[in-house]
Protein backbone atom coordinates (compact mmCIF):
# COMPACT_ATOMS: atom_id res chain seq x y z
CA UNK A 1 0.00 0.00 0.00
CA UNK A 2 1.35 3.51 -0.97
CA UNK A 3 0.09 6.31 1.49
CA UNK A 4 -0.07 9.51 -0.29
CA UNK A 5 -0.09 12.80 0.99
CA UNK A 6 -1.12 15.52 -1.81
CA UNK A 7 0.06 18.70 -0.72
CA UNK A 8 -1.42 21.93 -2.87
CA UNK A 9 -5.08 22.26 -3.87
CA UNK A 10 -4.83 24.90 -6.33
CA UNK A 11 -5.78 24.49 -9.94
CA UNK A 12 -3.30 21.44 -10.58
CA UNK A 13 -3.78 20.25 -7.01
CA UNK A 14 -7.13 19.34 -8.23
CA UNK A 15 -6.37 17.70 -11.50
CA UNK A 16 -3.88 15.49 -9.38
CA UNK A 17 -6.72 15.17 -6.83
CA UNK A 18 -9.42 13.16 -9.60
CA UNK A 19 -6.57 11.28 -10.83
CA UNK A 20 -5.71 9.90 -7.92
CA UNK A 21 -9.64 9.26 -6.96
CA UNK A 22 -9.87 7.23 -10.63
CA UNK A 23 -6.49 5.03 -9.43
CA UNK A 24 -7.79 4.64 -6.23
CA UNK A 25 -10.39 2.99 -7.79
CA UNK A 26 -8.45 1.31 -9.99
CA UNK A 27 -5.70 -0.41 -7.90
CA UNK A 28 -6.11 -1.07 -3.88
CA UNK A 29 -2.17 -0.40 -3.30
CA UNK A 30 -3.22 3.86 -4.69
CA UNK A 31 -4.92 5.34 -1.39
CA UNK A 32 -4.29 8.99 -0.70
CA UNK A 33 -5.19 10.18 2.81
CA UNK A 34 -4.25 13.56 3.63
CA UNK A 35 -4.32 17.11 1.74
CA UNK A 36 -2.46 19.76 2.63
CA UNK A 37 -2.73 23.64 1.68
CA UNK A 38 -2.34 26.53 3.48
CA UNK A 39 -5.27 27.96 2.42
CA UNK A 40 -8.19 26.83 4.24
CA UNK A 41 -10.10 28.33 1.58
CA UNK A 42 -9.51 25.56 -0.53
CA UNK A 43 -11.25 22.91 1.12
CA UNK A 44 -14.56 24.91 1.04
CA UNK A 45 -14.53 25.54 -3.07
CA UNK A 46 -15.38 22.81 -4.65
CA UNK A 47 -14.42 23.88 -8.51
CA UNK A 48 -11.13 24.21 -10.17
CA UNK A 49 -9.68 26.35 -12.85
CA UNK A 50 -7.01 25.10 -14.94
CA UNK A 51 -6.83 26.18 -17.91
CA UNK A 52 -7.24 22.33 -19.11
CA UNK A 53 -10.11 21.30 -20.30
CA UNK A 54 -11.66 18.41 -18.49
CA UNK A 55 -9.10 18.42 -15.92
CA UNK A 56 -9.41 19.83 -12.07
CA UNK A 57 -13.25 20.17 -12.20
CA UNK A 58 -15.19 17.67 -10.35
CA UNK A 59 -16.46 17.70 -7.12
CA UNK A 60 -14.40 17.03 -3.92
CA UNK A 61 -15.61 15.01 -1.18
CA UNK A 62 -13.04 16.46 1.75
CA UNK A 63 -14.52 14.24 4.36
CA UNK A 64 -12.16 11.51 2.79
CA UNK A 65 -8.96 12.73 3.72
CA UNK A 66 -7.17 14.25 7.25
CA UNK A 67 -6.64 17.75 6.49
CA UNK A 68 -3.49 19.68 7.05
CA UNK A 69 -2.84 23.79 7.03
CA UNK A 70 0.90 22.99 7.10
CA UNK A 71 3.58 20.90 5.58
CA UNK A 72 5.52 20.18 8.34
CA UNK A 73 2.67 19.10 10.42
CA UNK A 74 1.63 16.58 8.45
CA UNK A 75 5.07 15.11 7.44
CA UNK A 76 5.30 14.93 11.48
CA UNK A 77 1.52 13.47 12.05
CA UNK A 78 1.06 11.48 9.02
CA UNK A 79 2.08 8.17 7.95
CA UNK A 80 2.82 8.33 4.55
CA UNK A 81 4.97 6.94 1.98
CA UNK A 82 4.81 9.66 -0.86
CA UNK A 83 3.90 12.97 -1.41
CA UNK A 84 2.97 14.66 -3.75
CA UNK A 85 3.78 18.43 -4.59
CA UNK A 86 1.58 20.95 -6.41
CA UNK A 87 2.22 23.82 -4.90
CA UNK A 88 4.04 26.84 -6.39
CA UNK A 89 7.54 26.57 -8.39
CA UNK A 90 10.03 28.61 -5.52
CA UNK A 91 8.68 25.95 -3.23
CA UNK A 92 9.53 23.11 -4.85
CA UNK A 93 13.08 22.28 -4.42
CA UNK A 94 12.90 23.44 -0.04
CA UNK A 95 9.53 20.98 0.10
CA UNK A 96 11.31 18.25 -1.92
CA UNK A 97 14.39 18.06 -0.17
CA UNK A 98 12.39 18.11 3.41
CA UNK A 99 10.26 15.27 2.50
CA UNK A 100 13.04 12.58 0.73
CA UNK A 101 14.88 13.77 3.97
CA UNK A 102 11.87 12.15 6.05
CA UNK A 103 12.25 9.34 3.99
CA UNK A 104 9.54 9.57 1.47
CA UNK A 105 8.96 9.22 -2.04
CA UNK A 106 8.31 12.31 -3.55
CA UNK A 107 6.39 13.57 -6.92
CA UNK A 108 7.18 17.20 -7.74
CA UNK A 109 5.45 19.06 -10.19
CA UNK A 110 7.42 20.78 -13.35
CA UNK A 111 9.38 23.23 -13.35
CA UNK A 112 11.73 21.53 -11.44
CA UNK A 113 13.21 24.54 -9.83
CA UNK A 114 14.14 27.89 -10.07
CA UNK A 115 18.02 27.09 -11.01
CA UNK A 116 19.88 24.38 -11.39
CA UNK A 117 21.25 24.67 -8.38
CA UNK A 118 17.80 24.40 -6.72
CA UNK A 119 17.62 21.06 -9.28
CA UNK A 120 20.89 19.51 -7.87
CA UNK A 121 19.66 20.07 -4.57
CA UNK A 122 17.45 18.33 -4.58
CA UNK A 123 19.36 15.65 -6.68
CA UNK A 124 21.20 14.73 -3.77
CA UNK A 125 18.25 14.76 -1.24
CA UNK A 126 16.95 11.60 -3.71
CA UNK A 127 20.69 9.92 -3.36
CA UNK A 128 21.06 10.67 0.06
CA UNK A 129 17.07 9.26 0.86
CA UNK A 130 16.97 6.57 -1.35
CA UNK A 131 13.54 7.20 -2.30
CA UNK A 132 12.47 8.49 -5.84
CA UNK A 133 11.60 11.57 -6.93
CA UNK A 134 10.14 12.13 -9.99
CA UNK A 135 9.46 16.08 -11.58
CA UNK A 136 6.06 15.73 -13.69
CA UNK A 137 7.11 16.99 -16.97
CA UNK A 138 3.63 15.17 -18.47
CA UNK A 139 4.32 15.93 -21.97
CA UNK A 140 7.13 12.72 -21.58
CA UNK A 141 3.93 10.90 -20.91
CA UNK A 142 1.55 12.57 -23.24
CA UNK A 143 0.78 9.81 -26.60
CA UNK A 144 1.17 12.08 -29.09
CA UNK A 145 4.89 12.94 -27.68
CA UNK A 146 5.65 9.97 -26.28
CA UNK A 147 4.83 8.46 -30.06
CA UNK A 148 7.11 11.25 -31.78
CA UNK A 149 9.96 10.65 -29.78
CA UNK A 150 9.27 7.02 -30.91
CA UNK A 151 9.34 7.96 -34.47
CA UNK A 152 12.70 9.94 -34.02
CA UNK A 153 14.46 6.63 -31.94
CA UNK A 154 13.66 4.27 -34.26
CA UNK A 155 14.28 6.06 -37.82
CA UNK A 156 11.12 5.10 -39.23
CA UNK A 157 10.69 8.40 -40.98
CA UNK A 158 14.46 8.93 -41.61
CA UNK A 159 16.33 11.69 -39.27
CA UNK A 160 14.40 14.58 -38.17
CA UNK A 161 15.54 17.55 -40.02
CA UNK A 162 13.25 20.63 -38.62
CA UNK A 163 11.11 21.03 -35.68
CA UNK A 164 8.20 23.40 -34.33
CA UNK A 165 7.09 23.36 -31.20
CA UNK A 166 5.00 25.81 -29.19
CA UNK A 167 2.03 26.54 -26.88
CA UNK A 168 -0.10 29.35 -26.27
CA UNK A 169 -2.73 31.01 -24.01
CA UNK A 170 -4.03 33.50 -21.24
CA UNK A 171 -2.30 34.76 -18.27
CA UNK A 172 -2.95 32.55 -15.47
CA UNK A 173 -5.50 34.09 -13.32
CA UNK A 174 -6.42 33.21 -9.39
CA UNK A 175 -2.79 31.58 -8.60
CA UNK A 176 -2.02 31.72 -5.11
CA UNK A 177 -0.55 35.45 -4.25
CA UNK A 178 -0.78 36.05 -7.84
CA UNK A 179 2.75 33.96 -7.76
CA UNK A 180 3.04 33.06 -11.50
CA UNK A 181 3.16 36.71 -12.54
CA UNK A 182 6.04 37.24 -9.65
CA UNK A 183 9.37 36.47 -12.15
CA UNK A 184 11.44 35.45 -8.76
CA UNK A 185 8.54 33.03 -7.67
CA UNK A 186 7.58 31.55 -11.19
CA UNK A 187 10.24 32.42 -13.57
CA UNK A 188 7.38 33.50 -15.63
CA UNK A 189 6.19 32.02 -18.98
CA UNK A 190 9.73 30.84 -19.70
CA UNK A 191 9.95 29.00 -16.99
CA UNK A 192 6.54 27.73 -16.30
CA UNK A 193 4.37 26.95 -18.97
CA UNK A 194 6.96 27.37 -22.21
CA UNK A 195 9.25 24.73 -20.08
CA UNK A 196 6.98 21.73 -21.47
CA UNK A 197 8.52 23.09 -25.20
CA UNK A 198 11.67 23.18 -23.56
CA UNK A 199 11.61 20.06 -21.57
CA UNK A 200 10.87 18.45 -25.37
CA UNK A 201 13.22 19.42 -26.86
CA UNK A 202 16.13 18.51 -24.31
CA UNK A 203 14.00 14.68 -24.24
CA UNK A 204 13.61 14.67 -28.40
CA UNK A 205 17.29 16.01 -29.25
CA UNK A 206 19.45 16.22 -26.16
CA UNK A 207 20.83 19.31 -24.96
CA UNK A 208 21.42 21.65 -28.22
CA UNK A 209 24.78 23.51 -28.54
CA UNK A 210 23.67 27.08 -27.71
CA UNK A 211 20.22 28.85 -28.11
CA UNK A 212 18.92 32.04 -28.95
CA UNK A 213 15.90 34.01 -27.45
CA UNK A 214 13.79 37.06 -28.20
CA UNK A 215 11.13 37.69 -25.71
CA UNK A 216 8.95 40.47 -24.37
CA UNK A 217 7.07 41.41 -21.34
CA UNK A 218 3.63 42.23 -20.63
CA UNK A 219 2.44 41.98 -16.83
CA UNK A 220 4.76 44.48 -14.54
CA UNK A 221 7.18 42.08 -12.50
CA UNK A 222 6.45 38.68 -14.41
CA UNK A 223 9.62 38.17 -16.43
CA UNK A 224 9.10 37.22 -20.20
CA UNK A 225 5.52 36.66 -21.69
CA UNK A 226 5.85 36.16 -24.77
CA UNK A 227 9.40 34.44 -26.86
CA UNK A 228 10.79 32.60 -29.68
CA UNK A 229 13.46 30.45 -29.34
CA UNK A 230 16.48 28.75 -32.07
CA UNK A 231 18.24 25.86 -31.11
CA UNK A 232 21.59 24.73 -32.74
CA UNK A 233 22.00 21.24 -33.73
CA UNK A 234 24.40 19.94 -36.27
CA UNK A 235 22.32 19.82 -39.16
CA UNK A 236 18.87 20.45 -37.72
CA UNK A 237 16.52 23.83 -37.27
CA UNK A 238 14.39 23.11 -33.93
CA UNK A 239 12.17 26.28 -33.33
CA UNK A 240 9.61 26.84 -30.40
CA UNK A 241 7.37 29.44 -29.46
CA UNK A 242 5.19 30.34 -25.75
CA UNK A 243 2.86 33.22 -25.09
CA UNK A 244 0.60 33.67 -22.30
CA UNK A 245 -0.48 36.81 -22.74
CA UNK A 246 -3.02 36.29 -25.25
CA UNK A 247 -6.41 37.09 -23.39
CA UNK A 248 -9.22 36.82 -25.79
CA UNK A 249 -12.36 36.16 -23.78
CA UNK A 250 -13.07 33.04 -25.61
CA UNK A 251 -9.20 32.62 -26.61
CA UNK A 252 -8.23 28.59 -25.29
CA UNK A 253 -4.70 27.55 -24.62
CA UNK A 254 -3.77 25.24 -27.50
CA UNK A 255 -0.43 22.76 -28.06
CA UNK A 256 0.94 21.84 -31.35
CA UNK A 257 4.14 20.94 -32.89
CA UNK A 258 5.47 20.24 -36.52
CA UNK A 259 8.20 18.13 -36.64
CA UNK A 260 9.47 16.95 -40.30
CA UNK A 261 11.74 14.10 -41.12
CA UNK A 262 13.83 13.03 -44.11
CA UNK A 263 10.79 10.59 -45.41
CA UNK A 264 8.14 12.23 -43.81
CA UNK A 265 6.85 14.25 -41.04
CA UNK A 266 4.09 14.42 -38.30
CA UNK A 267 2.10 17.13 -36.86
CA UNK A 268 0.06 17.81 -33.76
CA UNK A 269 -2.74 20.43 -33.79
CA UNK A 270 -6.22 20.65 -32.18
CA UNK A 271 -5.04 17.73 -30.07
CA UNK A 272 -4.79 14.99 -32.87
CA UNK A 273 -1.73 13.98 -34.10
CA UNK A 274 -1.52 13.13 -37.68
CA UNK A 275 1.35 11.17 -39.54
CA UNK A 276 2.28 12.43 -43.29
CA UNK A 277 4.84 10.20 -44.60
CA UNK A 278 5.92 11.63 -48.04
CA UNK A 279 4.09 10.82 -51.61
CA UNK A 280 2.10 8.39 -49.37
CA UNK A 281 -1.77 9.12 -47.91
CA UNK A 282 -1.39 10.47 -44.08
CA UNK A 283 -2.73 8.43 -41.06
CA UNK A 284 -3.39 8.80 -37.35
CA UNK A 285 -1.39 6.50 -35.56
CA UNK A 286 -2.61 4.07 -32.40
CA UNK A 287 -2.26 5.96 -29.24
CA UNK A 288 -3.61 5.21 -25.63
CA UNK A 289 -6.32 7.09 -24.55
CA UNK A 290 -5.16 8.18 -21.10
CA UNK A 291 -3.50 11.26 -20.73
CA UNK A 292 -0.14 12.16 -19.69
CA UNK A 293 -1.37 13.38 -16.08
CA UNK A 294 -3.11 10.05 -15.55
CA UNK A 295 0.51 8.07 -17.30
CA UNK A 296 2.73 9.99 -15.64
CA UNK A 297 1.35 9.44 -11.94
CA UNK A 298 0.57 5.65 -12.88
CA UNK A 299 4.58 5.24 -13.94
CA UNK A 300 5.68 6.67 -11.03
CA UNK A 301 3.57 4.84 -8.43
CA UNK A 302 4.98 1.80 -10.49
CA UNK A 303 8.06 2.59 -10.26
CA UNK A 304 7.55 2.61 -6.97
CA UNK A 305 5.92 -1.06 -6.46
CA UNK A 306 7.85 -2.69 -8.75
CA UNK A 307 11.54 -0.97 -6.93
CA UNK A 308 12.50 0.20 -10.43
CA UNK A 309 14.43 3.72 -11.08
CA UNK A 310 12.92 6.51 -12.91
CA UNK A 311 13.54 5.99 -16.72
CA UNK A 312 11.23 8.45 -18.83
CA UNK A 313 11.86 11.75 -17.04
CA UNK A 314 15.03 11.08 -14.41
CA UNK A 315 16.37 14.22 -12.55
CA UNK A 316 19.74 14.73 -14.08
CA UNK A 317 17.27 15.12 -17.40
CA UNK A 318 14.58 17.32 -16.53
CA UNK A 319 17.67 19.51 -14.68
CA UNK A 320 19.38 19.66 -17.63
CA UNK A 321 15.71 21.23 -18.61
CA UNK A 322 16.21 24.10 -16.44
CA UNK A 323 19.72 24.54 -17.39
CA UNK A 324 18.33 24.89 -21.31
CA UNK A 325 15.68 27.71 -20.16
CA UNK A 326 18.23 29.54 -17.94
CA UNK A 327 20.46 29.83 -21.14
CA UNK A 328 17.51 31.42 -23.42
CA UNK A 329 16.61 33.97 -20.48
CA UNK A 330 19.96 34.72 -20.57
CA UNK A 331 19.50 35.17 -24.88
CA UNK A 332 16.42 36.88 -24.63
CA UNK A 333 18.30 39.21 -21.74
CA UNK A 334 20.89 39.95 -24.47
CA UNK A 335 18.80 40.60 -27.06
CA UNK A 336 19.08 36.82 -28.32
CA UNK A 337 22.77 36.45 -28.48
CA UNK A 338 23.50 33.25 -28.79
CA UNK A 339 24.44 31.41 -25.44
CA UNK A 340 26.58 28.13 -24.83
CA UNK A 341 24.16 25.40 -23.32
CA UNK A 342 26.81 22.37 -23.52
N1 LIG B 1 1.82 19.95 -15.67
C1 LIG B 1 1.03 20.96 -16.02
O1 LIG B 1 0.52 21.00 -17.13
C2 LIG B 1 0.75 22.03 -15.01
C3 LIG B 1 -0.34 22.89 -15.19
C4 LIG B 1 -0.58 23.87 -14.21
C5 LIG B 1 0.27 23.99 -13.13
N2 LIG B 1 1.35 23.15 -13.01
C6 LIG B 1 2.28 23.29 -11.88
O2 LIG B 1 1.61 22.94 -10.67
C7 LIG B 1 2.10 23.72 -9.58
C8 LIG B 1 0.95 24.42 -8.90
O3 LIG B 1 0.32 25.28 -9.83
P1 LIG B 1 -1.22 25.75 -9.66
O4 LIG B 1 -1.65 26.29 -10.98
O5 LIG B 1 -2.02 24.68 -9.06
O6 LIG B 1 -1.04 26.97 -8.65
P2 LIG B 1 -2.18 27.56 -7.68
O7 LIG B 1 -1.68 28.88 -7.22
O8 LIG B 1 -3.50 27.47 -8.35
O9 LIG B 1 -2.18 26.53 -6.47
C9 LIG B 1 -1.11 26.43 -5.57
C10 LIG B 1 -1.67 25.93 -4.25
O10 LIG B 1 -0.58 25.75 -3.34
C11 LIG B 1 -0.99 26.25 -2.07
N3 LIG B 1 0.20 26.55 -1.29
C12 LIG B 1 1.01 27.64 -1.39
N4 LIG B 1 2.03 27.55 -0.51
C13 LIG B 1 1.86 26.37 0.15
C14 LIG B 1 2.58 25.72 1.20
N5 LIG B 1 3.71 26.25 1.72
N6 LIG B 1 2.11 24.55 1.68
C15 LIG B 1 0.95 24.00 1.18
N7 LIG B 1 0.23 24.58 0.18
C16 LIG B 1 0.68 25.74 -0.32
C17 LIG B 1 -1.85 27.44 -2.38
O11 LIG B 1 -2.71 27.81 -1.32
C18 LIG B 1 -2.63 26.93 -3.60
O12 LIG B 1 -3.82 26.28 -3.23
C19 LIG B 1 3.14 24.67 -10.18
O13 LIG B 1 4.42 24.12 -10.06
C20 LIG B 1 2.76 24.71 -11.66
O14 LIG B 1 3.85 25.04 -12.51
C21 LIG B 1 1.58 22.18 -13.91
Amino acid sequence: MIRIGLVGLGAMGRGHLETYARLMDEDDRVKLTALCDVDPKRFETQQGNLNIEGVGKSKIDFSRYRLFFDIDRMLAEEPLDMVDLVIPTYLHSPAAVKALDRGLHVFCEKPMALTPELCQAMIDARDRSGKLLMIGQCLRFWPAYEKLKEIIDNGSLGKPTAGYYARFGGTPQGSFEDWYLDESRSGGCLLDQHIHDVDMVNWLFGLPESVSTRGVNVNPGAGIDALSSIYRYPGMSVTTEDDWSLNGKDMRFSMRFRQNFERGAAVFENNALTIYPNGEKSYIPDMPADNGYYRELRYFLDRIIDGQPIETAPLESTRDTIRLAVAERESARRDGDWVAVR
